[in-house]
C-alpha cells in the first residue's frame, strides 16, 4: 500500500507552464538526440528528473535576496553573509565560495593529489573522480557490499568499508595516499546515507595513517536526517548538531551548493583548522584567483552569494526535510505495490531504480540503465539519467569499458518542485515500461565518446 504523501511545507506563488509532446514527437526528439538524454531541450520534457542539482525552487526569501545581492568585486557584503552562516553552520574557520561543486574540486584537489597516489571513497561522484584523475592520481570506491544488492533493505548503506579502507591503506601505503573523501549522501549508490558512527570511524583511520578527510557535501543536510532519523544514538540530536559533528571528524569539504543549498548556482570550500592548513588556503585562493575569481566572489555573482547564505538555512529545516525524504518513500511505496526494484531502502535525493532487475536479458555493455532512461522519455515525457556502466565509462588505463556495480537509473527529485500527481505520473510509466520489458531484446551502443565524463557527450544508437 502506498504510504501517506506528506504536504508541502509552502505554497506554490509562482509557475512554470510544461508541456506535453505526443509519443511520435518524443521518439523523433530522442533519435535526433543521438539517444543521450542530455542533447534534450529542457522544453521537450515534461517531467525533468535528470538531477536535482541546480533545479531547485527558490523561496520568496530566496529571491528578495537576489535583490539585496551586493555586487561588489571584493569584500561584498554578500561574501559575508554567506562566510557568517557557514561558520555558524559547519564551525569551520575558512570559506571559499566557488561557481559550483567541480569547481571546488579543481580549486582543492590538486593542491595536494599528484601522480602516483591514490584517493579511496566511499564512492566517488563522476566528476570528483574526473578530477581526482587529472591530478593524475587514481580514484578508488570503497562502499560497504550492503550497497551493492539493491533489494537488501539496509541502514546507512553509503558507508565506507572500514576493513577493506584501512586493507587499501595498507596495500598501497598511507604515503601514497592522497585524500579519503566521504560522499554524503552517497550519491551513486543511491544517495543512500552514511552514519554518523562511520564518519567517525574513518576520520580515525585517517588519523591513524595521517592521511587528509575530505568530505564531499552536495547533501548533506539530507544525510543528516537519515542520521536523526535512523541512528539510534542521534535521535535526540538536533540537524544541526548532528552537521556539525559530522564535519567535525574532517579536515575539509568541497561542496555542491546546487543541491541541498536548495539555489540554482554555487558551490563551497571548507577548511576547518586555518592555523593547521595555511599553505592549504594560500593554494586555494591562488587557485581560485586563477579559475574562479576574486576571492570574496569566487566565480558567483553577488545575488547568489546572497541566496546561497539564505539556502543554506532553509535547508536545515526539519519540517522541510521531513517532506523532502517523504516524496522519495512516496514515490518508492507506489514501486514497491508494483514489484518494481529501486536501491532500497530509498534514499535521499532520488529514487534509483534497479534496471538491470528490469531488463536481465540487457547485458552491462548495452546499458541497461540508458535503456529505462529512455523508455521513460518514449512512454511520458520523462528525463532522467543512468547511473551505471554507461555512466562509469572506460578504465583509464587500458580503455576497456567498466561493469558497474550497479545498472541504475535515477529519478533525481528536484527540490520543491513537482507535487504528488507528477510523481503519480512517473510511477504509472514505470509500471507501463515494466509490463512490456521482457520484449526489449536489446539495448544501446555508443557511436561516439569523448575521452572523459563520457555521457554527458556520447552518440549511442540502438543494437539491433
Ligand atoms: N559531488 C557530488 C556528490 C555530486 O552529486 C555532484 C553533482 C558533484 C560533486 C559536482 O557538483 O555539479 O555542482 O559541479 N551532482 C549532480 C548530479 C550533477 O546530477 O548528481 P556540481
Amino acid at each position: 500500500m502506498a504510504i501517506q504523501y506528506i504536504p508541502e511545507p509552502f505554497r506554490i506563488k509562482m509557475v512554470e507552464t510544461i508541456k506535453m509532446l505526443t509519443r511520435e514527437e518524443r521518439e523523433q526528439r530522442i533519435k535526433e538526440a543521438k539517444y543521450n538524454l542530455f542533447n534534450l531541450k529542457g522544453e521537450d520534457c515534461y517531467i525533468d528528473l535528470l538531477t536535482d542539482s541546480g533545479t531547485n525552487a527558490m523561496s520568496a526569501q530566496q529571491w528578495s535576496g537576489v535583490m539585496c545581492g551586493d555586487e561588489a568585486y571584493a569584500g561584498a557584503s554578500s561574501y559575508y553573509h554567506l562566510v557568517d552562516t557557514a561558520k555558524e553552520i559547519f564551525d569551520y574557520d575558512f570559506f571559499q565560495p566557488v561557481h559550483q561543486g567541480r569547481a571546488a574540486e579543481k580549486v582543492l584537489l590538486p593542491t595536494f593529489l599528484h601522480k602516483g597516489q591514490f584517493a579511496i571513497s566511499n564512492m566517488f561522484f563522476d566528476t570528483t573522480r574526473a578530477h581526482v584523475e587529472l591530478a593524475g592520481a587514481r580514484a578508488i570506491d570503497c562502499v560497504v557490499k550492503e550497497a551493492k544488492d539493491p533489494s537488501k533493505r539496509c541502514k546507512f548503506k553509503g558507508n565506507m568499508d572500514l576493513e577493506k579502507l584501512e586493507k587499501l591503506i595498507l596495500e598501497h601505503g598511507p604515503q601514497n595516499i592522497g585524500l579519503v573523501v566521504m560522499t554524503i549522501t552517497n550519491n551513486s549508490a543511491g544517495g543512500q546515507p552514511v552514519s554518523l558512527e562511520n564518519m567517525r570511524q574513518v576520520s580515525e583511520i585517517c588519523k591513524k595513517y595521517d592521511i587528509l578527510l575530505n568530505i564531499d557535501a552536495a547533501r548533506y543536510a539530507e544525510n543528516a536526517y537519515f542520521v536523526k532519523r535512523d541512528e539510534d544514538a542521534c535521535k535526540n540530536m538536533s540537524i544541526l548538531e548532528i552537521i556539525r559533528k559530522m564535519f567535525s571528524y574532517a579536515d575539509m569539504f568541497t561542496m555542491s551548493a546546487k543541491k541541498d543549498t536548495i539555489v540554482n548556482m554555487g558551490g563551497l570550500i571548507g577548511v576547518k583548522d586555518a592555523e593547521k592548513n595555511a599553505e592549504l588556503i594560500m593554494k586555494i585562493k591562488a587557485n581560485c584567483i586563477s579559475y574562479e575569481g576574486f576571492i570574496t566572489y569566487g566565480g558567483l555573482a553577488g545575488r547568489d552569494l546572497e541566496t546561497l547564505a539564505i539556502g543554506l538555512k532553509e535547508g536545515l529545516d526539519e519540517n522541510y526535510l521531513h517532506y523532502r525524504i517523504g516524496q522519495m518513500e512516496y514515490l518508492a511505496s507506489l514501486l514497491d505495490d508494483a514489484g518494481i526494484s529501486y536501491q532500497s531502502p530509498v534514499g535521499g535525493h532520488g529514487v534509483f531504480v534497479d534496471a538491470a532487475a528490469m531488463f536481465p536479458q540487457i547485458p552491462y555493455y548495452e546499458f541497461p540503465g540508458q535503456v529505462l532512461a529512455i523508455e521513460l522519455y518514449k512512454e511520458a515525457g520523462i528525463r532522467t539519467c543512468d547511473i551505471g556502466s554507461y555512466m562509469l565509462g572506460n578504465d583509464p588505463d587500458t580503455g576497456e569499458q567498466l561493469h558497474a556495480d550497479f545498472e541504475f537509473t535515477r529519478l533525481a527529485i528536484p527540490r520543491r518542485v513537482y507535487t504528488q500527481a507528477h510523481l503519480d505520473v512517473i510511477a504509472r510509466a514505470l509500471i507501463a515500461i515494466k509490463e512490456r520489458a521482457k520484449d526489449m531484446k536489446h539495448g544501446y551502443r555508443i557511436t561516439w565518446e569523448p575521452p572523459i565524463l563520457r555521457h554527458f557527450q556520447a552518440s549511442l544508437e540502438p543494437v539491433e
